[in-house]
This record gives C-alpha cells, sequence and structure tokens, in this order.
C-alpha cells in the first residue's frame, strides 16, 4: 500500500478522533429488547407479519435479487405496480423507484438543475440533497432554515435573471423533526414559477390522513413539482421513489441518472414489502392521530423536566444538550436503562448543537417516557 497515503488517511482519522468525532460501527443484536428510539421504523412495520409474508412471498417468487439494473432485466411488475400505487397514493400522474433515497436526491438534484440554474435550498437540508446539487453545475443559495421572508427576498432577486429556479427542502426535517408552511411555499411557486423538489422522507407514515405526508397533512396535495421519499424509514423495507406530474422529469432520470442506469435494481423483496406496508399505512388513520399526541405528550414532558422540545407532532424530537461529551453522558445513562438512542454531533449537525435525536414509534407507552425522563432528570441532578 502507498505510504503516503497511509500517512494521509491515519492523520484525518486521528484529528477525527482527537475532536471527538470518529465514527465507529456498532453490532446490533436481532434479541436486543431494548426500546429503540433511534431508527426511522416509526410505524413499526419492519416486523409488522403482512409486510414480511409479502416480502417472503416475493422472495419465493423472484429470487432474493433484480439481479440487473433496471434498463436490463432488472424491472419487473413489482416495481411497475409499487411505482404506479404511490404516484397514486400521493396525487401524482408519473413515480419511479430508486434504490435509496440518497441516490434518488442526487439522481433529481444532480441531474436536473443545469449551468445558469439557481437552486434556493434551505441550509439543513440533507446530505443527500445537497450531494445533488453541488454535483449539478448550478449555482447554490441556501436560505436560512424555514425562514420563508428570506426565500421569497431570494426569488425576487433571481426574477431579474432568466435562470431556471429550483427550491429544495424537506417536509419534516430529518435532524430537527419541524416542518416548513408548505402552503406558502406553494403560494410562492405560484408567484415566481420555479421547481419545487420537495422530501417528504420523514412525513410519510406518520403525516396525513392516508399516512402520504405532509403535503396530505396540510391540505396541499401533490403540491410540489417532485417529491422523493424512502421505503425505508416509517414504510418498514429499503428503496425510495421519484414522483412527478410531468413525464420528462421521470424519463430524464431513466435516460441521464448514473444512479439509476447503472445499479443492480432494488431487490423484490423489499419492493413488495413496500406495498404492503403502504396497504398497512393507509389503514392507520387513527393510530396517526395518538401518536401524533404522543409526540406532543413526550414534548410537553420534556420541557417540564427542563430540557428544550419544540412544540410539534412529527415523530422526531431534538433533544439538543449541545457539548457532544455531555451528550454523550446523556445518551450513556438512557441507554443503561433500557433505550437505544443515538447521539447526532457535528458535522452532521451544527456545532455546540450536539443532540440525542428521539424517533418516536408505535407502542410506547407512559412507562416508557416516564422511566426516559426520571432517567435524563437522574443524569442533570
Ligand atoms: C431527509 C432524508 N432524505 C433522504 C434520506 C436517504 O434515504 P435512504 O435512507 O433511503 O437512503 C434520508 C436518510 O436518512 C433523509 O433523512
Amino acid at each position: 500500500m502507498n505510504r503516503k497515503l497511509l500517512q494521509r488517511m491515519e492523520k484525518v482519522l486521528a484529528q477525527r478522533e482527537a475532536d471527538g468525532l470518529l465514527r465507529t460501527l456498532k453490532v446490533r443484536s436481532s434479541t436486543d429488547a431494548r426500546i429503540n428510539l433511534a431508527d426511522n421504523d416509526y410505524l413499526n412495520l419492519s416486523h409488522d407479519s403482512e409486510v414480511i409474508a409479502a416480502a417472503t412471498s416475493a422472495v419465493n417468487k423472484w429470487g432474493a435479487s433484480s439481479s440487473a439494473s433496471p434498463l436490463v432485466t432488472g424491472y419487473t411488475s413489482l416495481h411497475q405496480e409499487l411505482e404506479k400505487t404511490l404516484a397514486q397514493w400521493h396525487g401524482y400522474a408519473h413515480g419511479l423507484i430508486l434504490n435509496t433515497g440518497f441516490s434518488a436526491n442526487t439522481a433529481v438534484l444532480g441531474g436536473l438543475p443545469q449551468k445558469g440554474d439557481i437552486v434556493l435550498a434551505d441550509k439543513l437540508i440533507h446530505a443527500s440533497m445537497l450531494e445533488g446539487i453541488l454535483s449539478s453545475e448550478a449555482t447554490l443559495r441556501r436560505f436560512p432554515h424555514n425562514d420563508l421572508d428570506i426565500l421569497e427576498s431570494m426569488l425576487e432577486e433571481s426574477k431579474e435573471t432568466d435562470a431556471v429556479v429550483f427550491v429544495v427542502t424537506e417536509s419534516v426535517y430529518s435532524m430537527d423533526g419541524d416542518c416548513p408552511d408548505l402552503s406558502r411555499i406553494l403560494k410562492l411557486k405560484e408567484r415566481y414559477n420555479f421547481c419545487w423538489a420537495l422530501d417528504e422522507a420523514h412525513a410519510t407514515g406518520w403525516h396525513g390522513q392516508t399516512g402520504s405526508g405532509m403535503q396530505e397533512e396540510q391540505g396541499v396535495r401533490a403540491a410540489a413539482d417532485i417529491v422523493v421519499g424512502t421505503l425505508g424509514k416509517a414504510l418498514g423495507s429499503q428503496g425510495a421513489y421519484v414522483l412527478c406530474h410531468d413525464v420528462l422529469i421521470k424519463n430524464m432520470i431513466i435516460n441521464f441518472a448514473a444512479e439509476f442506469i447503472y445499479s443492480t435494481y432494488l431487490n423484490p423483496g423489499s419492493v413488495a414489502a413496500g406495498l404492503a406496508a403502504i396497504t398497512r399505512t393507509k389503514n392507520l388513520a387513527k393510530e396517526r392521530t395518538d401518536l401524533h399526541q404522543l409526540s406532543r405528550d413526550w414534548r410537553a414532558a420534556l420541557r417540564m423536566a427542563g430540557f428544550t422540545a419544540p412544540d410539534f407532532h412529527s415523530p422526531i424530537i431534538p433533544l439538543i444538550i449541545g457539548e457532544v461529551k455531555k451528550t454523550q453522558h446523556y445518551a450513556e445513562a438512557l441507554r443503561s436503562a433500557g433505550f437505544i438512542v443515538s447521539v447526532i454531533r457535528p458535522p452532521t449537525v451544527p456545532v455546540n448543537t450536539a443532540r440525542i435525536r428521539i424517533s418516536l414509534r408505535r407502542g410506547l407507552d407512559s412507562t416508557h417516557l416516564e422511566k426516559f425522563i426520571s432517567t435524563l432528570k437522574g443524569v442533570a441532578s
């Protein structure tokens, strides 16, 4: 191995460790009975008997792999059914399955914006969206998180140019669990005629009467021009999708996105699990109302205990402690008390905002909340 390369890698990783930011893998056991407040399986569908049965049956019928990229032989009637089901559910004419949410975002935002275009993106968009935009040759401008006044002033400035303008947001932000005013973005879109790409990854399943997401909940169904969603969060499977009104967007991805063209397509088991999970999700309307209350209860209890927790009802609660070591100390106590929690540190979140990202899920009850709060109080005292 090249010595210069080895030395370089050693130096970079040693610096990471010295900063207390080294990332390492930890094995999770299938028999770990602790309460998982770290993953994104908000509806517990990855262990749902109907979802598992659908995946098993598809694997028996189609095999464990799609065995080729979609443009060779990887695209099956299952994939086609899933894209149609997803599109119909969200109110779009067209859908396309991609292997991951990460690659769906890089395919859309790396491929559609071109040199001379302007992309206006929220400061806290997911790494995958940023990666996509940065790989395009468009000009990127960031607006402060959820600050639609500043977005509007940027749109006003862009009006003077003849650039194609893109606006890029999430509907529930992955590390803060909050949401922009989607109807206001829609009004801005009607006025400024931009292309709106919306990531609904963390809203689908938890928000909306049928669970399709935050557009449905806020009464602006199918307002965005492009929606990216994942099967790997509340839908309990794996894989992702892009939805659009105009078939040209779908055809651009099929023709130009390397993520789509040059990769073995999503396996049949995950596709079938996704289909079954959509059916299950649509039928959980009553439980969704209870889950929203659960989210409010956890937030209120955290505030009562002296912590900050923004008032909302999404599945993600950012318990911001600030300093990395102190946050890790809280996390260790919670782990010992029987919770699986993860510490989110810079550079994933801004410096001095290290946090425990609480992911709520179906099945939590008041005893879990009481134990969680008493553990936090024990550390704080
Ligand atoms: C907002 C957002 N978009 C996209 C992704 C990527 O999705 P996937 O896990 O399917 O690659 C994530 C994953 O954490 C996310 O939080």
